[in-house]
C-alpha cells in the first residue's frame, strides 16, 4: 500500500526526552545505530534528561546499549551516531530547559521530540515544548501508555492538541511496526479466497495469546502502575483485533484503515467484570518496587465481542501473562465445524476442525488447518497444517521502522487519537471493577480452569515452539 508523503518535510534533529532511561537504552540507540548503518539518520540528536550527564557521558551510555544489543559491527557508522549527539540538562517544568534545547537545535528547524519519560509528565513536557514556541513544523512522538484510563487519554489528547495537530502526533505501539502484524493486514486484503468465511457464518471464535516466560524484572514499579490490562490488552492485543476484524479499507491509503480500525473499537462491548480474569504469578509480590499485599495481574484474560454486522456473536479470547509456559504469540481463528458428522473419527468435538493460525513471534508463520484421510481401509483420518509462511521476521525491528516513520512524516502505523479512546472506552469500566487476583504458578499457563465463561469452548490453545521449526505435520492419531 503506498503512503503519501511527499508534501511532508522529513524532521531535520531528534530530541529524545528522558534519554538516560531504559526505553532509550534498550531500544533507541540500538535502532539509531542501525538507522545509522543503513543510512537512514543524519540528523542531530539531542538527548535531554535531569542527569547530570555531558555528551561525554551521553557517548558511554550510547556505547553501552550497542554493547548489549550485539556490540558495534560498524565502527563508521557507530562514529557517525555518536558524533550526532547533544545533551541537555534540566528539569522538564523549567523553561530554562526547553531555551537550552532551542540552543541546541541551532539551525534545525523542523525538530521531532520523542517522550520515552514516565507518562506522569507527558502533559508538562507538550506544554514546555509549545510555550518555548518549539512545537512549529515539529513532530510529537508519544511512547505507551498513552493515559491510563480513558480520562488520562482523552486529557493527553487534549493537551497534545492544545500544542501540535493531530497530523504531527505519533502514538507509538511498538506492536504494529511488526512484520508479522503487518502481514495480518496484508494477508487479509491482498487475498480474496479470506472475504467469504471471515465472518460470523464461518468463524466460531477467536484467540490471541501473548505469553512470556519471564517476570517483571525490574519493572515491578512501573507494573504496579500498570499491570497487563493496561500494559499490552489495551494497546498491542486489542490493535491485532482492530486489524483482524476490521472492514476492508476503502481506498488505497493509511486514512482509510485508522477509520476502520476506530470503527472496530467503537463497535467493541465495554468489559463487563465477568468477562475478565487476573492472575499474578507466585512471587510476584517479592519482586522489587511490588507491593507487599499487591492485586495487580501479571496475567489477564478477557473474552470480548464485536457487535457489528460481521462479528455479531463471535467471541474473542485475548490472554497475556508473565511467568508463564512460553514466549510467544499467537492468533488463532477457528472455523465452525461441518455441520454433519460423517466419520467415525468426526465426533472428537474436543479437536479443532479448520483454524488458520497467525504465529507472531518468535518466528513468523501463517497456517492453515485441514483433516485429510489416512490411507487405509477407514475413514478415519489426520489434523494437517499447511504452512504458507514460517520464518524468521525481517532485519528491520518495529522500533527502526517506526522512528524512521515519524522521522519523515508517515503516521500510517501509528495510533490515531478516536481510536486509542475507543480502545480505552472498551476496557475502562473494569480497571478498577475487578474480582481479586487469582495465583499461579511460574512456568504454567496461568490460572486455567479457574477462568470460567473466559475460556473458549473447547480451552485456549497454548502455542507451542517446537512444531514451528519443522514443516511437516504431526500426525494425531484419532
Ligand atoms: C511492552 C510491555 O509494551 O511490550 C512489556 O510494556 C511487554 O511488558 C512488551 O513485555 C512485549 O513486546 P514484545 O515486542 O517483546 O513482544
Amino acid at each position: 500500500m503506498g503512503v503519501n508523503t511527499d508534501r511532508v518535510m522529513p524532521s531535520d534533529a531528534l530530541v529524545l526526552f528522558g534519554v538516560s532511561g531504559d526505553l532509550v537504552h534498550k531500544m533507541i540507540f540500538p535502532s539509531l545505530y542501525a538507522m545509522v548503518i543503513r543510512g537512514h539518520l543524519d540528523i542531530p540528536i539531542i538527548g535531554v534528561a535531569s542527569s547530570e550527564w555531558n555528551v561525554d557521558r551521553l557517548t558511554k551510555h550510547v556505547r553501552h546499549s550497542i554493547d548489549a544489543a550485539g556490540g558495534v559491527t560498524d565502527h563508521q557508522a557507530f562514529r557517525r551516531l555518536l558524533s550526532l549527539l547533544r545533551y541537555v540538562k534540566g528539569d522538564y517544568r523549567d523553561e530554562t530547559t526547553f531555551a537550552a534545547i532551542k540552543r541546541e537545535l541551532r539551525s534545525a528547524s523542523r525538530p521531532a521530540h520523542y517522550l520515552a519519560i514516565p507518562p506522569t509528565l507527558f502533559a508538562t513536557v507538550i506544554q514546555g515544548l509549545g510555550a518555548a514556541g518549539l512545537a512549529n513544523e515539529a513532530r510529537l512522538i508519544v511512547e505507551k501508555p498513552f493515559g491510563r484510563d480513558l480520562a488520562s487519554a482523552q486529557a493527553l489528547n487534549r493537551t497534545a492538541q492544545s500544542v501540535f495537530p493531530e497530523s504531527s502526533i505519533f502514538r507509538i505501539d511498538h506492536y504494529l511496526g511488526k512484520e508479522a502484524i503487518m502481514n495480518i493486514l496484508y494477508f487479509r486484503f491482498a487475498n480474496s479466497f479470506l472475504e467469504p468465511i471471515w465472518n460470523r457464518n464461518y468463524i466460531a471464535g477467536v484467540q490471541l495469546t501473548l505469553s512470556e516466560a519471564f517476570g517483571v524484572k525490574t519493572r515491578g514499579a512501573f507494573y504496579e502502575s500498570a499491570g497487563c490490562l493496561r500494559d499490552v490488552i489495551q494497546n498491542h492485543l486489542l490493535q491485532v483485533v482492530a486489524l483482524l476484524a476490521m472492514e476492508p479499507p476503502a481506498y488505497q491509503g493509511y486514512a482509510a484503515i485508522h477509520s476502520e480500525k476506530a470503527k472496530v473499537f467503537q463497535a467493541m462491548r465495554s468489559l463487563k467484570p465477568r468477562d475478565v480474569v487476573r492472575g499474578q504469578y507466585a512471587g510476584y509480590r517479592l519482586e522489587p518496587g511490588v507491593a507487599k499485599g499487591s492485586n495487580v495481574e501479571t496475567y489477564c484474560a478477557v473474552r470480548l465481542f464485536i457487535d457489528s454486522w460481521r462479528w455479531d456473536g463471535v467471541p474473542w479470547y485475548l490472554r497475556s501473562g508473565k511467568c508463564l509456559a512460553e514466549t510467544a504469540a499467537e492468533v488463532l481463528v477457528e472455523l465452525k465445524d461441518p455441520p454433519q458428522k460423517l466419520f467415525s473419527d468426526s465426533t472428537l468435538s474436543a479437536e479443532r476442525t479448520n483454524y488458520l493460525r497467525f504465529r507472531l513471534s518468535p518466528r513468523t508463520a501463517v497456517a492453515l488447518a485441514a483433516r485429510t484421510k489416512r490411507p487405509g481401509h477407514e475413514f478415519v483420518g489426520d489434523q494437517q497444517e499447511l504452512y504458507l509462511l514460517d520464518e524468521h521476521p525481517g532485519e528491520e525491528g518495529p522500533y527502526e521502522r517506526l522512528l524512521g516513520d515519524a522521522l519523515l512524516g508517515d503516521n500510517a502505523l501509528f495510533t490515531r487519537q478516536d481510536a486509542v479512546e475507543a480502545a480505552w472506552a472498551v476496557v475502562d469500566p473494569v480497571l478498577k471493577r475487578h474480582s481479586k487476583v487469582l495465583p499461579y504458578k511460574r512456568g504454567s499457563w496461568g490460572p486455567v480452569g479457574r477462568d470460567q465463561g473466559v475460556e473458549p469452548e473447547r480451552g485456549w490453545h497454548n502455542p507451542e515452539l517446537g512444531g514451528l521449526n519443522t514443516r511437516r505435520p504431526k500426525r494425531q492419531r484419532t
